[in-house]
């Protein structure tokens, strides 16, 4: 069985201030021992969002990193220092890095790469565009990014990623990808890991759904046999949060 994990992508909103107040109440109200629950988190506000969930259950999560630890990376933030805030889960290759930050697969491969030799479980994300789903290539282009983003790397540390099914075109529209459609590419890609590593390992990653998920569609979600959690956008900012969390209650 795995243990469904709901990880929250703040992306890039709250100040410090918010977000700390925001992630003391919201960390209580999520300490379920059922869910591996996560708050990816701006990385300003690692400092006081860590206060906020350490004496919870909710783990600490950031938006993406750099594949070096150290060197004349502007802007760039590391996995070392990383470590010092007791981060344990980073978000590699959103739709929103590849779109706007020229985020490819060749890098979140890399990303993963060091996020695995670095203690830190990588949330990897893929996900087809609007014109790929209508043109049927959805499963092709999936295929594609896992593959890539997992390459080079063993089946034991493959065992720890989380692969996050992001469409597109259900990102912040308020349209959601039916049951059925998501829980399809959710088996795909788990089909896709039996063919890399074998089904043993496949049935230990965990894959989650992502792309307006809200309190009201997420127990169906969850109910389907290949979707283990969610990557959660807009939802993640408000009180919706705590009742996605509690989805089984
Ligand atoms: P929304 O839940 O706002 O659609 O965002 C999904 C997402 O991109 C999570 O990473």
């Amino acid at each position: 069985m795995r243990k469904k994990i709901i990880a929250g992508n703040w992306k890039m909103n709250k100040t410090p201030l918010e977000g700390k107040a925001f992630a003391t109440d919201m960390a209580v109200r999520c300490d379920v021992p059922d869910v591996d629950v996560v708050f990816c988190v701006p990385f300003v506000m690692l400092c006081p969002v860590s206060g906020a969930t350490k004496p919870t259950s909710v783990a600490l999560g950031v938006q993406n990193m750099h594949f070096e630890d150290a060197g004349a990376y502007t802007g760039e933030i590391s996995s070392p220092m990383l470590a010092h805030f007791g981060v344990k889960y980073v978000i590699i290759g959103h739709s929103e890095r590849r779109a706007y930050f020229n985020e490819t697969d060749e890098t979140v491969n890399k990303k993963a790469i060091k996020a695995l030799s670095s203690g830190l479980i990588p949330i990897v994300c893929c996900g087809e565009s609007l014109a790929q789903r209508e043109q049927g290539v959805t499963m092709e282009h999936i295929r594609m990014q896992v593959k890539l983003a997992l390459a080079g790397i063993s089946a034991d540390d493959a065992a720890k990623v989380v692969i996050a099914y992001e469409p597109i075109w259900a990102i912040g529209t308020g349209k959601t990808a039916t049951t059925d459609q998501a829980e399809e590419v959710c088996a795909g890609i788990r089909k896709v890991l039996a063919e890399i590593y074998n089904e043993e390992t496949a049935n230990q990653i965990r894959i989650q759904y992502g792309g307006s998920v809200t309190a009201s569609n997420a127990a169906d979600l969850f109910a389907q046999p290949n979707i283990d959690g969610a990557l959660v956008g807009g939802a993640s900012l408000t009180d919706d949060f705590e009742k996605i969390v509690k989805y089984n209650q």
